[in-house]
């Protein structure tokens, strides 16, 4: 099938690949011209394991154009609505401008009988307006819902191989048309779900923050095994065996960031505020703030470390919000990064491929090597549990710093060994709470 894919970025460009490499003839449209000629080029401005090669040989194969016009989408049946919905200044809710106006480049190119099927993160309501929008501007087409569950860093073999797949429609054809495009993963036992708009789109925003409130409440009980003598690691991992609750999101460490958890916490938190439902408004906003919270005590312990210390080093190790993708939108370590400059200490951040990150202070210096960040540093703090980092060799390093104090913040060194070579290693639930 003929399908267009709206919207290149991190969610759109995954989805467009992988439709081309399940058999359909896919256009990906993406207005930003510089970053179409990258992909064309095969230099994604993205990391994403897998990513790359998925797009060059779906490229190579013709299954897959890249182009900025909207025309290219004449001809398909169904368009893929995948643009961003950034959050607005101040916490104050989604942009969803940018939907609108892919909807509206994309009306008149649209046929009789075309599915337009919005995929991006939405408030509530969203849905239905762009719906009512659709059918005034091409009354012949219908709008769905079809929420994206991908992470970063497992985003293709989340998007070929989904746990079920959530339809939002509004008539049988559309869910059929849905059927069609995703009838390979549906042969291999994809359980596949028919709801309507509202509730299509309020999964995804509720499946986000419910993975930010299943971290912040992890790191408040690890926080109180802490202060109470139990093991805040073990008494995660137990939980995680109940089965009503599940492993997953369950690490307690430095928090969640990234472009969807604290962004869709924080919508949701703002939605409920102006629907007037006052308490839950209150539970997410109180969820970002524990999250915040957890790498403010970070900061504040390191910084009354090095009190006395003039020009005192700190090493970072991880800027991207979690290992296995570049981004570090919203990073809890390029955040704790900046408390830290402020204070006044001198900041070196490692990560093995973010090489600069936008809107991160002038001062924080970006290194590639764990060890270089290490170099002459009074306390080395790991962010990101970045594989690598897993290997790094304790004794080795222990002569290049100027103190061997190291904060796991994401508990994924093996203590043992460092303690083993006379490193003072502390896990950040070890840490003195005030
Ligand atoms: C998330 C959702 O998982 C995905 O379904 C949705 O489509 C997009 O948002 P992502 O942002 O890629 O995906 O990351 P995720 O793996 O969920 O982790 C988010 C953050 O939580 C990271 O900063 C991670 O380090 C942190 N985290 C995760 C924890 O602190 N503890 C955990 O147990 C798990």
């Amino acid at each position: 099938m003929r399908v267009s894919v709206i919207g290149l970025g991190r969610l759109g460009l995954v989805h467009a690949a992988a439709l081309a490499s399940l058999g359909h003839r896919v256009v990906g449209i993406e207005t930003n011209t510089e970053r179409v000629g990258k992909i064309l080029d095969g230099t994604l401005e993205i990391h994403e394991p897998g990513l790359a090669d998925l797009v060059r040989s779906a490229l190579t194969d013709g299954t897959l154009d890249v182009t900025s016009q909207p025309s290219t989408a004449m001809g398909a049946r169904v368009h893929f609505l995948t643009v961003g919905t950034p959050e607005l200044a101040f916490h104050e809710g989604f942009n969803a401008g940018y939907l609108e106006s892919a909807l509206r480049s994309l009306v008149p190119f649209l046929q009789p009988g075309d599915l337009v099927v919005g995929k991006s993160t939405v408030p509530p309501g969203t849905a239905v307006a762009l719906a009512a929008q659709l059918h005034r501007e091409s009354p012949d087409a219908e709008l769905a819902w079809n929420p994206e569950f991908l992470a970063e860093g497992t985003a293709v073999r989340d998007t070929l191989a989904p746990q079920r797949l959530i339809y939002g429609v509004s008539s049988q054809e559309a869910a059929g048309r849905l059927d069609e495009v995703y009838q390979p993963i549906l042969d291999t036992g994809t359980h596949r779900v028919i709801t309507d708009l509202a509730t299509a789109e309020l999964v995804k925003l509720a499946t986000n923050a419910f993975l930010a409130t299943k971290i912040s409440f992890i790191n408040t009980i690890a926080q109180l095994a802490a202060t109470s003598g139990a093991d805040a690691l073990q008494t995660a991992q137990l939980l995680g065996t109940d089965t009503r609750i599940g492993a997953s999101h369950l690490n307690p460490g430095l928090g969640y960031g990234g472009g969807c958890l604290p962004k869709d916490t924080r919508g949701l938190a703002y939605y409920a505020q102006h629907a007037g439902a006052m308490e839950a408004a209150q539970f997410f906003a109180q969820v970002d703030i524990i999250n915040t919270v957890q790498r403010q005590h970070i900061a504040e312990w390191v910084i009354a470390q090095l009190l006395e210390r003039q020009g005192s080093q700190v090493a970072i190790l991880g800027a991207s919000f979690k290992a296995d993708t570049d981004d570090t939108r919203e990073s809890p370590s390029i955040a704790l990064a900046h408390v830290l400059i402020s204070a006044g200490l001198r900041v070196r951040i490692a990560d093995p491929v973010v090489v600069a990150s936008c809107g991160a202070d002038s001062r924080l210096e970006f290194v590639r090597t764990a060890e270089e960040a290490m170099r002459e540093a009074d306390v080395t703090l790991v962010a990101t549990a970045w594989p690598e980092y897993r290997h790094l060799n304790p004794e080795a390093l222990l002569p290049t710093v100027r103190r061997p104090l190291i904060v796991d913040t994401r508990h994924c060194l093996d203590s043992e060994n460092w303690r083993n070579a006379s490193w003072d290693y502390r896990s950040m639930f070890n840490l003195p709470l005030h």
